[in-house]
């Protein structure tokens, strides 16, 4: 692990830990070369990536981070309550810890761990989050979430409270979120938390239009994993070539993004030559939907009990707290 050099002010440390680029190449081409063909949705969030998921947070359609942040607003002080003073605040994939600064100044933890695979979003809300709490210590980790094995050394014994919003969770396969979520469940320890955002099912239109937003941010937040597919995997998509799809699978509880070729079309991605049929698919993304009840009974199979659960007024998006089983 390579230790970044320190930020300004003494109680924030950055870490990270990388993931060798053959890993990553390999990973893309087995994907476009699987039946059907895919690309992990993680490679949505380089910087423009990102920015444009922060976008789509604001559409009107997209009513996941609205909801999400009423409950923290509505009940921030509830939740810090019943988590009590001190902890240690663990958050994967903390973007720019926008859920976090909600909680903070109610749930007052001894140290905040922020992870994510994009460096600048660690390194800007750890120095934000640093001044506005100067009290608190921050020890900052640049990686990969789904492929960490294991919790660094750096980050101290203590009560562990595993927090992710943002319904991310949604976004892995059943099976792969149990696989995740016990991970978690080792690092948090016997009497660890996980606090978690979900987000539930509900009126298919409503889903529906949270992924064909009017403006079409979702749409260019599809297309630009092919942008950087083409500068990280020496590929060679036509992002003109492409077409957004989203819709609500509803037997399977998701809702489902592809990219769309409008003709036929050969692709070169790294050392691989792929040939794509007009109207052929990639699937990009299955944002997973849950109800409290089947997302606990997941969550029960990774070793967590279900202790509370909190909820807009809309019913639309549930953020729950679990104890370690
Ligand atoms: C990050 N994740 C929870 C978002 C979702 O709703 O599944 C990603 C997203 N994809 C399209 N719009 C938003």
């Amino acid at each position: 692990m390579q230790a970044l050099s320190p930020l300004p002010r003494t109680r924030v440390q950055l870490y990270r830990l990388t993931t060798p680029s053959s890993d990553m190449q390999r990973e893309i081409e087995q994907g476009l070369l699987a039946t059907p063909r895919r690309i992990h949705p993680k490679y949505f969030y380089d910087e423009r990536g990102s920015l444009l998921f922060d976008q789509i947070t604001e559409q009107l359609e997209y009513y996941a981070t609205r909801a999400e942040t009423e409950i923290l607003r509505r009940y921030g002080a509830a939740i810090s309550a019943r988590l009590g003073a001190n902890a240690i605040l663990i958050e994967p994939g903390s973007g720019t810890s926008a859920k976090a600064e909600q909680l903070l100044p109610t749930l007052q933890p001894r140290v905040y761990v922020p992870i994510d695979i994009a460096a600048i979003h660690v390194r800007d809300a750890a120095c934000r989050i640093s001044h506005r709490f100067p009290w608190l210590d921050i020890q900052a980790l640049v990686t990969d979430i789904c492929t960490m094995e294991q919790l660094p050394d750096f980050i101290p014994a203590g009560r562990r409270v595993i927090f992710y919003p943002g319904s991310s969770i949604g976004n892995f396969e059943p099976a792969a979120a149990v696989a995740l979520l016990s991970r978690w469940r080792e690092f948090a320890g016997t009497d660890g938390h996980l606090l978690i955002g979900v987000d539930l099912i509900k009126d298919p239109g409503i889903l529906h239009d949270a992924y064909n937003d009017e403006r079409g941010i979702t749409a260019e937040f599809n297309l630009n994993i092919l942008r950087h597919l083409n500068r990280v995997a020496a590929a060679n998509f036509d992002l003109n070539a492409f077409r957004h799809v989203a819709f609500f699978n509803e037997p399977k509880h998701r809702v489902e993004m592809h990219l769309e070729s409008l003709c036929d079309q050969h692709v070169r991605v790294g050392s691989i030559n792929i040939t794509l049929r007009d109207g052929e698919r990639i699937h990009t993304e299955n944002s997973y939907k849950y109800s409290d009840r089947s997302f606990a009974a997941l969550a029960e199979q990774a070793g967590w009990e279900l202790d509370c659960s909190w909820h807009d007024h809309g019913h639309f998006f549930g953020v729950l707290l679990f104890r370690a089983r």
